[in-house]
C-alpha cells in the first residue's frame, strides 16, 4: 500500500496545494499547475456534442461509484434519475460541501487541493441533468477552502468555460459559493435545502428525495465533494481503470481523514479496500506503540470495531457487514486503555448538542441516554444491567422512530461499545492524550 499512497502527512489540514506538497493525488488526471484552458476537458467534451450525456451516466454506472458522503447511493443512478425528473422544468444542482462529523475532514483537503475536480464534476452534473444553476454550499469554518473556490469559480467565468455561454455551446451554466450559516444538521441534504430557502435548518420527510422534490421544489442533483470530485476522474481514465484501482473487490480511491491516536493524523488517498490495520499503518501506526483499543472507522456515526477487525477491509460492503460502515471517511483510532464508554458518550454528547428538535425521539431520547450516561461515569459504578436495557431501549426507539439520520444513529456508537468495552473505572484511571471526555458541555 505505501508505494500508492499519498498523504498529507507534515502538512495537517488546509490549503497545501498540490506542488507545494510535491505529493501529487494518485487520482488526479491533470498534472499540478495545469491552466483552467487545460482542466475540464469532460465538461468540454460535452458541451461540444462529443461526449454524451447518456454515455456519462452509463460510465458512472459501470465504474460503481457510490456517494462518498456516507450513505454510498449509486451515483449513476441517481444523476440518472435526476435528468429523468419532471422534463422541462427548471432543476439545480448542489455540492454539499458542509462536511462536519466529528474527525472529518477529507473534503477539506480536496476543496483546497483539487477544487478544478469538484468543480468539473459539479459542472458536469449540472450539464447532464439540465441544470443552469449550481452551488457549493460549504461549512462557515472553511474559509480558506471557500476562497480557493471561489478565486476558482471567477478563473472559470474569466475564460467562458461559466457563463451565459458556457464554453461557446449556448448554454447557460453558473456557479456560486452558499456559506452555511453553522450548524453540523445543515450538512443532511433537505435541512440544507430549507436553509438555501431562508427557513429554519430542520431536515424534511424522505421521500420525496431531493432528485424530484429538492430547492424550492424543483429536481436537485445533490452529491458530496469527493463524489463530484471522482467523476471526472472517472470520465477522464475510464470505468476499467477505476474498477483497477480498487483492492480486492472495491473499487476506486478513497479519501480518509485520520485522527485520535496515531503518530500522523491527517487525510490519506488510498486504494478502496484498504485494511484497517494498513491505513493506520500508513498513518505511522498508534501513538508510542501502544496496542488499540476500538476504532471508529466511518465517523462519528459509524459503530466502533474492536482489535480483532483491523483486517476489515475499508469498503461498503465488507464494513457494513462487519455491523459499522464506511460512512464520512472518518477513521478514529482509540488506543488501548482508553475508556470507551466515555468516548462513545462524548460522540452522543455532539449528537445530544447538534439535534435540531424537530423529533421528540432525538430530542428527548439523546438527552435522556446522556444525562444517564455521564451520571454512571462521573460515579465511576459502570453500567449496571438496567441501565444497559435503558440504553438499548433508548437506541431502538431513536432509530425506529427519528426522521433523520442522526437521530437513528445518536446511540449506535455507545450501544457498539457495550459489546466492546472492558469498562470499569479501571480503564478510566489510564486516560490517553486527546481521548474522551475533552468535549465540552454546552
Ligand atoms: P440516505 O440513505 O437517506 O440518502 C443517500 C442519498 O441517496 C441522498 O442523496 C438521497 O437523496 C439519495 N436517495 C436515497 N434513496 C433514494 C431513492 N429511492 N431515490 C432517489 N434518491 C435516493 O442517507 P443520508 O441521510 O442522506 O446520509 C446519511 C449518511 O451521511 C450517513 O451514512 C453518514 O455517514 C453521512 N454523514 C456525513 C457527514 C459528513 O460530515 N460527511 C455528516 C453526517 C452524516
Ligand atoms: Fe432533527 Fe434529530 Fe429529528 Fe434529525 S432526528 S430531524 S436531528 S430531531
Amino acid at each position: 500500500v505505501d508505494t500508492l499512497v499519498t498523504s498529507a502527512r507534515g502538512h495537517g489540514v488546509g490549503v497545501a496545494s498540490a506542488s507545494q506538497r510535491g505529493e501529487p493525488w494518485p487520482n488526479d488526471p491533470y498534472a499540478a499547475g495545469t491552466a483552467v484552458a487545460e482542466r475540464y476537458r469532460s465538461l468540454r467534451a460535452l458541451l461540444a456534442g462529443e461526449l454524451d450525456a447518456d454515455a456519462v451516466v452509463a460510465t458512472l454506472k459501470d465504474s460503481g461509484l457510490r456517494g462518498m458522503g456516507g450513505a454510498g447511493f449509486p451515483t449513476g443512478q441517481k444523476w440518472s434519475l435526476v435528468a429523468g425528473a419532471q422534463p422541462g422544468t427548471v432543476k439545480y444542482a448542489i455540492c454539499n460541501a458542509d462536511e462536519s462529523e466529528p474527525g472529518t475532514f477529507k473534503d477539506r483537503q480536496i476543496l483546497a487541493d483539487q477544487p478544478h475536480l469538484v468543480l468539473e464534476g459539479l459542472l458536469l452534473g449540472m450539464a447532464v441533468v439540465g441544470a443552469e444553476e449550481g452551488w457549493v454550499f460549504i461549512r462557515h469554518e472553511y474559509g480558506p477552502e471557500e476562497h480557493v473556490l471561489r478565486e476558482e469559480i471567477a478563473a472559470l467565468r474569466e475564460a467562458g468555460v461559466i457563463g451565459p455561454d458556457a464554453c461557446g455551446s449556448g448554454r447557460r451554466l453558473e456557479l456560486d459559493v452558499f456559506v452555511s450559516p453553522g450548524g453540523y444538521i445543515l450538512g443532511e441534504e433537505t435541512a440544507l435545502l430549507e436553509c438555501m430557502e431562508g427557513h429554519r435548518g430542520e431536515p424534511r420527510n424522505k421521500p420525496p428525495f431531493p432528485g424530484n422534490y429538492g430547492l424550492h421544489g424543483r429536481p436537485t442533483l445533490i452529491n458530496s465533494v469527493e463524489t463530484f470530485a471522482d467523476v471526472p476522474v472517472i470520465l477522464q481514465r475510464g470505468a476499467d481503470w477505476w474498477h483497477e484501482q480498487g483492492l480486492g473487490d472495491s473499487v476506486g480511491w478513497k479519501f480518509f481523514a485520520v485522527s485520535g491516536h496515531v503518530q500522523h493524523p491527517g487525510v490519506y488517498c488510498v486504494p478502496m479496500g484498504t485494511t484497517v490495520r494498513e491505513l493506520i499503518d500508513t498513518a505511522g501506526g498508534v501513538l508510542e506503540g501502544a496496542a488499540i483499543e476500538a476504532v471508529q472507522p466511518g465517523g462519528a456515526s459509524s459503530n466502533f470495531i474492536g482489535p480483532d477487525k483491523l483486517d476489515l477491509r475499508l469498503d461498503f460492503a465488507a464494513l457494513a457487514e462487519a455491523g459499522t460502515m464506511l460512512g464520512s471517511g472518518a477513521v478514529v483510532v482509540l488506543a488501548e486503555g482508553t475508556d470507551l464508554l466515555a468516548a462513545s458518550t462524548n460522540v452522543l454528547r455532539f449528537f445530544r448538542n447538534e439535534s435540531c428538535g424537530k423529533c421528540v425521539p432525538c430530542r428527548v431520547g439523546s438527552t435522556k441516554a446522556h444525562t444517564l450516561l455521564t451520571g454512571v461515569l462521573d460515579s465511576g459504578a459502570g453500567l449496571d444491567e438496567a441501565g444497559r436495557a435503558r440504553i438499548l431501549q433508548l437506541e431502538e426507539a431513536m432509530r425506529k422512530t427519528s426522521i433523520c439520520g442522526l437521530g437513528q444513529v445518536a446511540l449506535g456508537p455507545v450501544v457498539s461499545v457495550l459489546g466492546l468495552a472492558k469498562g470499569g473505572a479501571a480503564a478510566r484511571e489510564q486516560p490517553k492524550p486527546g481521548g474522551a471526555k475533552d468535549q465540552p458541555d454546552r
